[in-house]
C-alpha cells in the first residue's frame, strides 16, 4: 500500500501544511510539525501492515515516505518484546515488559528516526545529511548513511561517551565534537545547515524522525495483540515520547484500536525540563492553550548522557503528550539510574545505557507512588544498549574476585557459592 502522507500541522499554532511543503518547521510560528494522514475508511483487518517485510517498512502506509528502494538495507525495528516477571515483581508490576531497542543496527532506538530521516533526504536529493546528538542519533546517523554511502556530518558534545564517538568515526562520518553542550552542537548544526543547505537530521526540528520513531507503538500493539495501559519513556528532548504517543494517536485515527496508553515520562532530576513543564501545567489544571505553554531550559547535569538537555527541542508536543494521554512525569536521582542498570540486567537479562535505565527507575517510582497500578499491562521502553557506556555500567556493577592463576586460590574464592 501506498503512503497515506498528506501534510503537516504546527503543534503550537495549529497552522497546517501540504504534503509537498519542503521545510522543517511551521513557517507562521516557527513551532515543530506534525505530519498528518489522510486514513482510509471500511479497510480490512491488518491493512496497516506489510508482513513481506521484517523492519519498520512493514508500516509503510503509515510511515511519510514514497520510494523504499531509498531504505538502508540494516533491519531497523522489529525489535524484542519480552515478559519481564521477576523484574516486574520487584516493583509489584504484574503486567511488565521491556522492548529491547538496543537490538537496532547501531545499538539504539535512535534507528528507527534515522531510517525515515535516510529516505526523506535520499528522496529529497540531499548531497549530506547531518545532524547533533548526545551521541546515539549521531552515531545512528552515521550507521544507515554508511549503508547506502551516503556522506554525513555529525556534531557532538566533545564529552560523549568513547563508544557512540568510536561508533560515528568507525561508520566514517566526519565528526564534529564540540566544546560545550549537546545544546552548543545543536545550534551549531543548525546554523551551518542553513549556509550549506544539507539535510537537518535534528531532533524536535526535523518533523520526520519523530514518525521513524512510532513505529515503536506499532510494534507494542502487533506484539502484545492490545494496547498497553502505560509506555515508560526515558526522556530528554521528548522526541520518543512524542514520536510513541504519536504511534498510538494515529492508530486510534485511522480506527485500528479503540484506546491510547497513558505516557510515563521518566527524567533525571538533573535534567528535568519537560517534568517540570508537566507538573506546572497539572497543578494549574487549566485546559491549555498550546500557543501559550512555553518549557523552560534548565542547567543539565545528569549522567545520562543522552537525557542531558537543556533546553528540550520537543519540549512542547512532549508535554501534550504527557498530558493528553492523561499519563505522567516522574524525575529521578543519578544514583537511582545508575542502579537501574544492573537491576534490568539482572532482573531480566538485559543491559542498558544509564538513558535507558532512567525509564526503568522511573517506573519504579511511579509503581511506589500508586501513579501506575499493579495490575497494568506497562511497557518500558530499552532506548540504548549498555556497550555504548561501560564506564557508567562499571560504577554501578560491582568489582570481579581477583585470583591468582592458581586452582587453590579459585576454589577458595567460590567458596560459598551454590
Ligand atoms: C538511549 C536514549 N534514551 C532516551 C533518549 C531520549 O530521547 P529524547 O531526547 O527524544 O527525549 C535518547 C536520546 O538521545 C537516547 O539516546
Ligand atoms: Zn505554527
Amino acid at each position: 500500500m501506498k503512503t497515506l502522507f498528506c501534510g503537516f500541522r504546527c503543534y503550537r499554532c495549529g497552522a497546517e501544511q501540504d504534503a509537498g511543503f519542503g521545510g522543517y518547521v511551521c513557517p507562521a510560528c516557527g513551532g515543530n510539525l506534525e505530519v498528518r494522514y489522510a486514513w482510509p475508511e471500511g479497510q480490512p483487518e491488518g491493512w496497516w501492515v506489510d508482513e513481506a517485510r521484517q523492519d519498520i517498512f512493514r508500516y509503510r502506509a503509515l510511515l511519510p515516505v514514497a520510494d523504499l528502494t531509498k531504505a538502508s538495507p540494516l533491519r531497523v525495528g522489529r525489535t524484542p518484546l519480552y515478559a519481564a516477571h521477576r523484574l516486574g515483581a520487584e516493583a509489584g508490576l504484574e503486567n511488565l515488559w521491556l522492548k529491547d531497542d538496543g537490538q537496532n543496527p547501531s545499538a539504539s532506538f535512535k534507528d528507527r528516526a534515522g531510517a525515515v530521516a535516510l529516505v526523506r533526504a535520499r528522496e529529497t536529493g540531499a548531497a549530506v545529511v547531518c545532524g547533533a546528538s548526545t551521541g546515539n542519533a549521531g552515531s545512528s546517523m552515521a550507521c544507515l548513511a554508511a549503508s547506502v554511502g551516503m556522506p554525513c556530518v555529525i556534531f557532538v558534545p566533545e564529552q560523549a561517551p568513547a563508544a557512540k564517538i568510536a561508533q560515528l568515526l568507525i561508520f566514517g562520518a566526519q565528526v564534529l565534537a564540540v566544546r560545550g553542550s549537546y545544546d552548543d552542537a545543536f545550534d551549531l548544526c543548525m546554523a551551518v545547515c542553513e549556509e550549506r543547505g544539507w539535510f537537518n537530521r535534528n531532533t524536535g526540528y526535523n518533523p520526520f524522525t519523530r514518525e521513524g520513531k512510532k513505529t515503536a507503538a506499532f510494534e507494542m500493539v502487533e506484539q502484545l495483540g492490545r494496547v498497553p495501559d502505560w509506555v515508560a519513556v526515558p526522556t530528554g528532548d521528548g522526541n520518543i515520547l512524542t514520536g510513541v504517543w504519536k504511534g498510538f494517536c494515529d492508530l486510534k485515527e485511522a480506527g485500528i484500536v479503540d484506546r491510547t496508553p497513558r505516557m510515563l515520562c521518566a527524567q533525571s532530576a538533573a535534567s528535568a525540563a519537560i517534568s517540570r513543564t508537566v507538573w506546572h501545567m497539572q497543578r494549574s489544571g487549566g485546559a491549555a492553550d498550546w500557543s501559550r505553554v512555553a518549557v523552560e531550559p534548565v542547567s543539565a547535569t545528569t549522567v545520562a548522557d543522552s537525557i542531558s538537555v537543556d533546553l528540550p527541542r520537543d519540549g512542547l508536543a512532549a508535554v501534550r503528550a504527557v498530558i493528553e494521554s492523561g499519563g505522567a512525569a516522574v524525575t529521578v536521582a543519578d544514583a537511582e539510574i545508575l542502579a537501574a542498570i544492573p537491576e534490568v540486567a539482572r532482573g531480566a537479562g538485559v543491559f542498558v545505557e544509564p538513558a535507558a535505565a532512567c525509564a526503568w527507575a522511573g517506573l519504579k517510582a511511579a509503581a511506589r507512588d500508586g501513579v501506575v497500578g499493579a495490575a497494568d499491562t506497562v511497557v518500558c521502553l530499552c532506548t540504548g544498549n549498555g556497550l555504548k557506556d561501560v564506564a557508567s555500567a562499571r560504577k554501578a556493577a560491582g568489582e570481579p574476585v581477583v585470583v591468582e592463576a592458581d586452582v587453590g586460590a579459585a576454589m577458595a574464592a567460590v567458596e560459598g557459592i551454590v
